[in-house]
This record gives structure tokens, sequence and C-alpha cells, in this order.
């Protein structure tokens, strides 16, 4: 748009000549401000500008980070990238020239924003999160968001939603509790990781996550120093027991020693736990991720190991067993993705035991037609999130509503590639998801997570609600 189109829209002339007008009748001592503050109310808040790049995400590995200018300011997002992808989820578009990134570049998707897109959303109010969402859906015109990368969307769809907070000056999580027609706010239970496997970590641990839940602390930022703690006595209680060398960490952020099985990792977990001396007060969650162990039928505890036997591998039925032994054990009150993402069959069976909560993530790969039939076929009980698996702030919203009219809990999760981006924090309290799930409580793309979480309860102060025990069902 041009400069003169761009004044001819919004009638800017006009405006400007009124705003003057009405500073000699005023007879204002000071003009300028008296005209700008005029121009404020009477401009509608729009965007002016959006310029996106290339940066690394915490792996190494390129994604897109974009600015978008308003009246107000400049607001910046990136967006993060994870192991697991499947034919359900919104395409992240890289540009596959191996001689660039390894065929990891994002230029494509940087180029989309800084054309398509920007001359798509420029002129656009930021406040309008719905609308700035359809314009880039019907832009990009495929299911899948395949023609401008759902990397490039999100980018620019959370970008426009930290302008709309700003245009309406309030916090970012109160803009996006009102635009999901929310009034209460909560700050969630996190689940940190202080045990990684599976595709996240270079050891022989098949199941990708174990991770710690303060279901017992009275405020997020007790939550936030149980995990600490937690985390700081595992690192001895692994060093103790198979020596410094062990305390590698995975992508995640979580301790990743060379332990083969489930329960060897339960019991280190275990007695950290024990050592914080807050026992009760913390509970234990899974990420099996089952996907990536599944061979056929049949799911292989082994999968990393070079030599595969065929020893360890178990049938679902088998699994299911494991999964009763341990919640009988162990204090674990949520697993996800206890199977394979197209096990139907176990998934639904093992939900319906009731041990435990069973969350949806490569199962459901927050795509709403398949949380729709996982909630009419009662397969699992709460919807991972991963915005980035949807494509946009408003779909995200959506999905998180189908969950909640099922009576589903929702954990609001980050990618193993993240970046410096907070949205997802506010986006917990905003939509008053029970569980939150960052990492480990170490390392700096997780912390800043956690982290903004404790300013935001800070910012409530009385009117801060910490989930708690309430975990389960988001508020
Ligand atoms: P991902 O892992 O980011 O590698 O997909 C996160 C998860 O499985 O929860
Ligand atoms: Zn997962």
């Amino acid at each position: 748009m041009s400069v003169q189109e761009y004044l001819d829209k919004h009638m800017l002339s006009r405006k400007i000549e009124d705003a003057v007008n009405a500073a000699v009748r005023a007879k204002t001592s000071d003009p300028v401000l008296f005209i700008s503050n005029h121009m404020r109310k009477a401009v509608p808040s729009m965007i002016t500008k959006i310029k996106a790049r290339q940066i690394l995400d915490s792996r190494g590995i390129p994604t897109v980070e974009v600015d978008l200018h308003t009246n107000k300011g400049v607001f910046r997002a990136s967006v993060p990238s994870g192991d697991s992808s499947g034919t359900y989820e919104a395409v992240e578009l890289r540009d596959g020239d191996k001689g660039m990134y390894l065929g990891n570049s994002v230029m494509k998707a940087v180029k989309n924003i800084n054309e398509k897109i920007s001359e798509a959303l420029i002129g656009m109010d930021p406040k309008l999160q719905s609308q700035i969402d359809q314009a880039m859906i019907d832009l990009d015109k495929t299911e899948k968001k395949g023609e401008l990368g759902a990397n490039a969307i999100l980018a620019v769809s959370v970008a426009a939603c930290k302008a709309g907070a700003a245009e309406k000056e309030v916090p970012l999580y109160k803009h996006i509790a009102d635009l999901s027609g929310r009034t209460s706010l909560a700050l969630p239970v996190p689940a940190f990781t202080v045990l990684s496997g599976g595709k996240h970590a270079v050891n022989n641990l098949a199941i990708q996550e174990i991770m710690i839940v303060p279901v017992g602390a009275g405020r997020f930022e007790e939550a936030l120093q149980m995990g600490s703690e937690t985390y700081h006595h595992l690192k001895a209680v692994i060093t103790e027991k198979y020596g410094a060398l062990e305390c590698n960490v995975g992508e995640d952020g979580g301790l990743a020693p060379n332990i083969s099985s489930l329960k060897e990792g339960l019991d280190l977990v275990k007695e950290a736990i024990n050592r914080t001396g807050y026992n009760e007060k913390i509970k234990i969650a899974i990420d099996v991720a089952a996907t990536n162990l599944c061979i056929g039928t049949k799911y292989d505890l082994d999968f990393k190991s070079p030599n595969k036997s065929g020893q360890n591998f178990k049938s679902g039925d088998d699994m299911i067993d494991m999964y009763k032994e341990l919640c009988a054990e162990y204090p674990i009150i949520s697993i996800e993705d206890p199977f394979d993402r197209e096990d139907w069959e176990h998934t639904k069976y093992f939900s319906g035991l009731g041990l435990c909560q069973v969350v949806g993530d490569d199962l459901l790969m927050s795509n709403p037609k398949r949380i729709e039939r996982a909630i009419q076929e009662s397969a699992c009980n709460a919807l991972l999130l991963k915005v980035n698996q949807i494509g946009t702030v408003t779909e995200a919203i959506e999905v998180v509503k189908l969950a909640r009219d099922a009576h589903w809990g929702v954990v609001t999760s980050n990618r193993c590639g993240e970046t410096e981006d907070t949205f997802i924090s506010d986006l917990s309290v905003g939509l008053a998801t029970g569980l939150f799930k960052a990492g480990a409580p170490a390392r700096g793309e997780r912390v800043i997570k956690y982290n903004q979480l404790l300013r935001i309860e800070e910012e409530l102060g009385d009117q801060a609600v910490y989930v708690g025990e309430d975990w389960k069902q988001s508020l």
C-alpha cells in the first residue's frame, strides 16, 4: 500500500485537519501533545509493518521470528519446532536446500511473511485476532497451511496477539482470556521434565520424559522452587549412583543418564522427591511418546539400541500391564501418548481403566478432527496443546474449547526446539489450562517460560489463583 493509499484509506488528511482545528479551539498550551492524543483516538489502531527474519531455535536449527509494527510499538514473536511431526498437523515450511543449514533453513516462510502476509495484513486492527488469522488462512488456501507455512502464519498470529493486548492496554494473558470469552485466569501447575529419554536424549531410555508435578504447592512460585530443588537433588542422586558424567541433559533440559528402563528412571525421581521432603506434594507424569517405539503391532523398549534383539518387545496388552504396575507403585497422575498414535484400541482401553489422566499428544496432534474422534470414542481425557501444530491463536483457542466442553484436562506444551518467546505462558494463564509443560526448570529457553509465570503471578497479586490440586479439570 502506498503512503497516499494508506492516508486515503483511513481519511488521515481530514482527521489531521480536524485535530488542528480542535487544538486551536481549545487554545491548548501544548498543541503537539493535544493533536497526537486526538489522532490516537481518531485513527483506528493498525498494523503498519511486518518484518520477518530467520533465527535459531534452542537446538541450533533455523526458525521464524517476526516483528509486527503498530501505532503502539513493535511486537516480536518466534515459533518453536519439535521432533514429533505427523500427517495431521500444520505444515512447517522448510527450504530443503541441503547447502543451507542442512536443508532446515526457513527463508521461504520468511519471504512469505515479508511479502504476501505483510501485504494482506497491513492496515488491519491488531485487536481483531480472528479476522487476522482468517485472512492468513484464506491467503494460504490449503488445509494444513502448506502454502505459506504454519511457521510463517503462527509467528504473525502470535505477534498480532501481543500487539492486540498492547492496543487494549491490558496484559497479554488478559487479552487471550477475552478472545476466548473467559473471565477467570489461573496459574497452571508446571510439569517439569527432570529426566529425558526417547528422541530427546542420547541414552538408552525409550520413554521420552519423566516429569514432576508439584500439585501440592500453594502458589506457582512455590511450585517452581519445588521443581528446581527436586531437579538438583536428582542430579545428586544420579551422580552418587552412576557418576557425574551421567548428568548430561536432553533437548528439553531433563537429565539424561544412560539408564534403559522406565522403572529405573522412576526410582531415581522418587528418591530425589524423597530428599526434598515435599513427598506427597509432588506427583509424577510421563510422556511415553510411544509412536516412536512402535514397530508394527509391538512396542520396542530398546528402540534406540543398535542391536535390536527383539527381547524387549512388548504387545499393547503388555504395555497396559506395565502401566498398571507402575501406577500402583509410583505417584503417577498423568501419562501422555501411552500407545502409538494409531493404536486407538489400547489407548481407549487404558483410558477406561481410570488409573490416571491420559493425554493425547501425537494421538491428537492438536487437530480438531482427531480431538472430536477421541472425544466420541473416549480415547483419552486430556489435550496436549502445541500451538504450532495448529498454526493460529484463534484455532488454538478453539481446540481448547473443544477439550473443555468434553470435560478434558488441557496441558499447554512447549516443543523440544524452543525460542526465547514466552507466549505459551500467557496463553496458559489466559485459557486457565490445568498443566503447563515447558521442559526442565533449567536452560534458558525453558526457564524463560516459567519465569514469565512467576511475573504474572506477582502482577495478579491477591487475584492470582494457582490451579494446584484442581489441575485435572481446567477451571
Ligand atoms: P516434541 O516433543 O516437541 O519433540 O514434539 C514434545 C512432546 O512430545 O510433548
Ligand atoms: Zn508428547
